[in-house]
């Protein structure tokens, strides 16, 4: 060390705390403390200083592994092929050098002439994965973790739609299959929407929301958190040979069954690596996941092979990154939106500014808290970042350039567009307008929720119109909605006799609808799609819905005592009831009776099941495997809805709260009992 200046020594060693810092937040605790950028920033000030002083390199610098260690409460797993990371070009001169190092490097191990050959695909923006099929069966599926050893989280990537459980013909003894799991845009957006109306934290970025959805202890809610896999290289392989090309491997996943991106070519030299990097910069937008960048890797195998790796990332690949999408910029005003539930959001007004190609106007704040979390205040210069369709929001303040006169936000104690009071429960991070459907505010969200596509599918009573017909006092229940004429339509602005009749036409058609649909459009708090179909298929009708009590709620399996309080109280109401009947009068129908519980589909139909210790037998997997065949569910936590607990040898506390419960605890031999009728 004695080479080392003391100057370099003492900054090396705070940037690595600084690191790891920030690495446990991000992959332990899914609780990002910085943005990715200067993360890199930090990392990469630490490569350049251990590069220029080798002395200060050691074992437990970040530098020399993957990052993150796994939670304690997911099994762990040991990868049998490390999974390793890729180095990052941010500039196109960068992505310039790598392929400029790489020629270089293979010329020296005696390549021929010409440009190197490289398979460009997305840099997904989501969660690394290993799935491992034997035979052809996927027996585990496992977080990233460190590197070396993961999380297993082959019960929640089961629910992954995408990702096959049998691969299909000629799938060679073992094939890991490595990718990233991902959460489209739009279920993001429908995610935040429910965690907000619940008055939950929002996801920051897919990432963090895959990263959450994937690492439940029950897969269940994995399972209503809609992920999606694209693979994109091989783990451990035996008994076939590995293909020639990565490109040809990435074909080779496609034919067993894996879903490998479509956005993929195989480009020449630094100029098909920047026109892969253009083309796919500008259809971005457009994709249906967010995408940090693209991802180079040398096509040939032989070729990477001779290139091999640096400690923690290959030579034979590179990340390039697209420009971080924040940019700084003034809070103007922060202002109130009254939002479907009464819930009062505020809102930065922002003097606008560029962020990641598009201006960017105002952000959300969530809620008070937030604010003062933040520590936002009115004339602040903050962060704002962008990542893709999700709502701009303002990462963090800049304090050195406070003006002394900047003002802090005081949630207001009326509402602003209704002048009700306003109402904060101590224990709800979210303030409420008590207006309900007084206020035009709730009102327009509440029409607008009515008519949307999952609900009521209103073709073409979009928000322009919406706020027309409330603010015109022509509309003030979604019944309502039915009595419009063809001149009140036709007279309002941007409507043409035309587009009037089609959405006459549009609403005679919404009048047939489903009880599912109906449920999910009457906007009770709590009430998504999801529990619209369990309260169908429970109670069958509308009639037994509006007469069950919060007891006879709570028999419907995935309601909990918030939501059914909140639907209790929603036909306690008799504006509520009155609102139902208006439809119903005004023609709106369903087939009644068409949802009623479903015939058992299995032995097990209805019945939930934890797992716990080991059975003399079966694996986990394969109890559960047996129990979802015959019909029923696996959680991972005992409650007093669980019908079995499954256990063996060396149960834990999940007997001991089966018992406590007095749930019924039954053993392999009883299980197969059951199974067998
Ligand atoms: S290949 C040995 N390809 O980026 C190379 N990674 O920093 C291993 N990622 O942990 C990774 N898209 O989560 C590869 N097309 C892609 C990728 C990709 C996203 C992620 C992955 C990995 C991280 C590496």
């Amino acid at each position: 060390m004695s080479t080392v200046p003391r100057a370099a020594a003492e900054r090396a060693a705070w940037l690595r705390a600084e690191i790891e810092r920030h690495n446990h937040a991000y992959y332990v605790l899914d609780a990002p403390t910085i943005p990715d950028a200067e993360w890199d920033a930090l990392f990469r000030e630490l490569q350049d200083l251990e590069a220029q002083h080798p002395a200060l390199a050691t074992a437990d610098s970040p530098t020399q592994r993957v990052g993150g260690v796994p939670r304690s409460d997911l099994a762990e797993v040991r990868h049998a092929v490390l999974m390793l990371s890729l180095n990052n070009a941010l500039t196109e001169d960068e992505a310039l050098a790598f392929d400029h190092r790489v020629a270089e490097m293979l010329a020296k191990a005696g390549r021929g002439e010409g440009p190197v050959e490289y398979a460009c695909e997305l840099k997904f923006d989501g969660l690394a994965i290993n799935l491992r099929y034997e035979d052809g069966l996927l027996v585990q599926a496992a977080t990233r973790g460190d590197g070396s050893v993961g999380e297993d989280v082959t019960a929640n990537v089961r629910t992954i739609h995408s990702v096959p459980l049998r691969l299909h013909d000629a799938a060679p003894p073992v094939l890991e299959a490595r990718g990233e799991v991902l959460m489209f845009k739009r279920d993001l957006a429908r995610l935040n929407e429910r965690q907000r109306a619940r008055g939950d934290k929002e996801f920051a970025n897919p990432r963090n929301a895959a990263a959450g959805a994937l690492r439940q202890l029950d897969a269940r809610i994995t399972a209503q958190r809609r992920l999606h896999f694209f693979a994109y290289g091989l783990g451990e392989l035996r008994g076939a040979a590995e293909p020639a090309t990565h490109s040809a491997t990435l074909d080779w996943l496609a034919a067993l069954g894996l879903p490998v991106c479509a956005e993929r070519t195989v480009a020449r030299g630094s100029d098909g690596l920047l026109a892969f990097y253009r083309a796919v910069q500008r259809k971005r937008e457009r994709l249906d996941y967010d995408i940090d960048g693209v991802v180079y890797k040398v096509d040939a195998r032989a070729e990477q092979v001779a290139l091999g790796f640096v400690s923690r990332a290959p030579r034979w690949a590179c990340a390039h990154k697209f420009p971080p999408q924040e940019a700084t910029t003034q809070v103007l005003d922060i202002e109130v939106q009254v939002g479907r539930t009464g819930a009062l959001t505020p809102v930065a007004r922002l003097a606008p500014v560029a962020v990641g190609g598009v201006t960017v106007t105002n952000a959300t704040l969530h809620n008070e808290d937030e604010v003062r979390r933040k520590d936002v205040r009115i004339g602040d210069t903050v962060i704002v970042r962008r990542a893709g369709d999700v709502i701009p929001e303002i990462v963090a303040v800049v304090p050195e350039r406070r003006p002394p006169d900047a003002r802090e936000f005081a949630m207001p104690s009326r509402c602003p567009v209704c002048d009700s009071a306003v109402e904060r429960p101590a224990d709800e991070a979210i303030a409420r307008c008590t207006g309900g459907l007084v206020c035009g505010a709730q009102r327009k969200q509440a029409l607008l929720h009515f008519a949307s596509r999952r609900a009521l599918d209103i073709e073409g009573l979009g928000e322009k119109l919406v706020e027309q017909v409330v603010e015109g006092d022509w509309v003030h229940g979604p019944a309502e909605l039915f009595s419009l004429s063809l001149e009140t339509l036709a007279g309002l602005e941007r409507m043409g006799e035309k587009s009037a009749a089609n959405l006459l036409h549009a609403l005679d058609k919404a009048r047939s609808t489903t009880l599912e649909r109906f449920i999910y459009a009457l906007g009770i708090r709590h009430v998504g799609e999801s529990t619209a179909r369990d309260l169908v298929h429970h109670f069958g009708s509308l009639a037994a819905l509006q007469a069950a009590d919060e007891a006879a709620l709570l028999a419907v399996p995935d309601v909990g005592p918030v939501v059914a309080a909140s639907i209790a109280h929603f036909f306690a109401e008799p504006h509520n009831r009155e609102a139902i009947e208006q439809l119903r009068a005004a023609g709106v129908q369903w087939p009644e009776g068409e949802g009623a519980a479903r015939p058992a589909a299995g032995r097990l139909a209805g019945k939930t099941f934890v797992l716990t210790g080991t059975l003399p037998t079966l694996t986990r997997e394969q109890a559960s495997e047996l129990i979802l065949a015959a019909g029923g569910k696996v959680s991972g936590s005992v409650s007093k809805k669980t019908d079995y607990v499954l256990a063996g040898d060396e149960a834990g506390s999940k007997l001991e709260k089966a018992q406590a419960l007095g749930v019924a605890v039954i053993d392999e031999a009883q299980f197969r009992k059951l199974l067998e009728g």
